[in-house]
């Protein structure tokens, strides 16, 4: 049985103790908030504690998952990594690719799966277009239209919506269209905080494909879509919903998706990296060029002109 400990039980890191309770994999936790740390540690029966170090110290662990805020991935994910523990890293893997690369570089060295929470990978109704679009259903993928838009009131975070939100989407867009982008153009700009909260972003991946990003988090509607214009019909997506629906010629067809969990998937798909030494759905390397993307966009915004994506890593 793999034991996954976790780092940070916030909004989301509650969701991954949850998760891994359920799958039986669950050893540990910390938080630097004692009142979560006493908290889970009654929610969930496992030994919770204030710091990284003691949790690694006083458990023996396979698997270290850390859900805390950016500015402090790459720090913790260090410690998870010398300690030479397979780590899961919450998106994005760290909020400059400098660090990111570092981390990449450590856990090549020693053998150890680094993976990275870009959880739309996992969501089955886009793996149903991506079958569709492996298998060439309706022709090749001209163009994609991705969308990420809800009010976020009092969000006080330590990054933009660029290294945030958009930065799903770039990792959706590399992995349906299967390459990196060669090009990024954005505008970004902020109504509520002193860090970008809405950003569009045109990416320009080989022979003429594009993907148009819209992210912000300013507008009240939730809304999570994308749409994936191929040469013979539209493939749309709703990523809350997990509905697709196919525009053709002949028609349109809703195929039946069983909705899943996407966070097990990706718990699941960790833990077989783990047990098997296969690299997981989302790797460092995927992740670290995530970031890439994501630093030319913001460079693109602050120039006002697009900008060229040479080497990744
Ligand atoms: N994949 C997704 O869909 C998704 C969704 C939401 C958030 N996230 C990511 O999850 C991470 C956490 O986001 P959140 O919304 O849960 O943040 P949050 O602020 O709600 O929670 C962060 C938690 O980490 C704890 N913490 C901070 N520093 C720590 C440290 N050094 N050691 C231990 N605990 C520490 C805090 O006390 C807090 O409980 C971010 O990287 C975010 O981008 C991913």
């Amino acid at each position: 049985m793999v034991s996954i400990g976790v780092v940070g039980t916030g909004g989301w890191g509650k969701n991954h103790l949850r998760v891994l309770a359920q799958l039986d994999c669950l050893a540990a936790f910390c938080d630097i908030d004692p009142d979560r740390v006493k908290h889970y540690s009654k929610v969930h029966a496992v030994p919770g504690f204030l710091n990284v170090d003691e949790m690694i110290a006083n458990t023996r662990l396979d698997g270290i998952v850390i859900a805390t805020p950016t500015s402090t991935h790459y720090e913790l994910a260090m410690k998870s990594l010398e300690a030479g523990i397979h780590t899961f890293v919450e998106k994005p893997l760290t909020n400059e690719s400098k660090t990111g690369k570092k981390l990449i570089l450590l856990a090549e060295e020693r053998g150890l799966t680094l993976a990275v929470g870009y959880i739309e990978r996992f969501n089955p109704a886009v793996q149903h277009l991506r079958e569709l679009l492996d298998r060439n259903r309706y022709g090749p993928l001209i163009l994609l239209e991705l969308h990420r838009e809800n009010r976020w009131p009092e969000r006080v975070i330590d990054i933009g919506i660029v290294m945030d939100t958009s930065v799903h989407d770039i990792d959706t867009a590399r992995w349906l269209f299967g390459s990196d982008p060669e090009t990024a153009y954005a505008r970004t700009g902020s109504l509520r905080g002193s860090r970008e909260d809405f950003a569009t972003i045109i990416l320009g991946f080989g022979g003429g494909r594009t993907a148009f990003i819209f992210s912000n988090w300013v507008t009240p509607k939730r809304v999570r879509q994308a749409s994936a214009v191929c040469a013979e019909g539209i493939i749309s997506v709703d990523f809350i919903n997990q509905k697709l629906q196919i525009d053709h010629e002949m028609g349109s067809i809703i195929p039946r998706i069983d909705p899943k969990e996407p966070l097990q998937l990706e718990m699941i798909n960790f833990i077989s990296s783990i047990e098997t030494g296969s690299p997981p759905l989302v790797t460092g390397r995927d992740a670290l060029k995530n970031t890439i993307v994501a630093e030319a966009i913001l460079e693109s915004s602050a120039k006002g002109e697009a900008v060229r994506l040479a080497g990744y890593i």
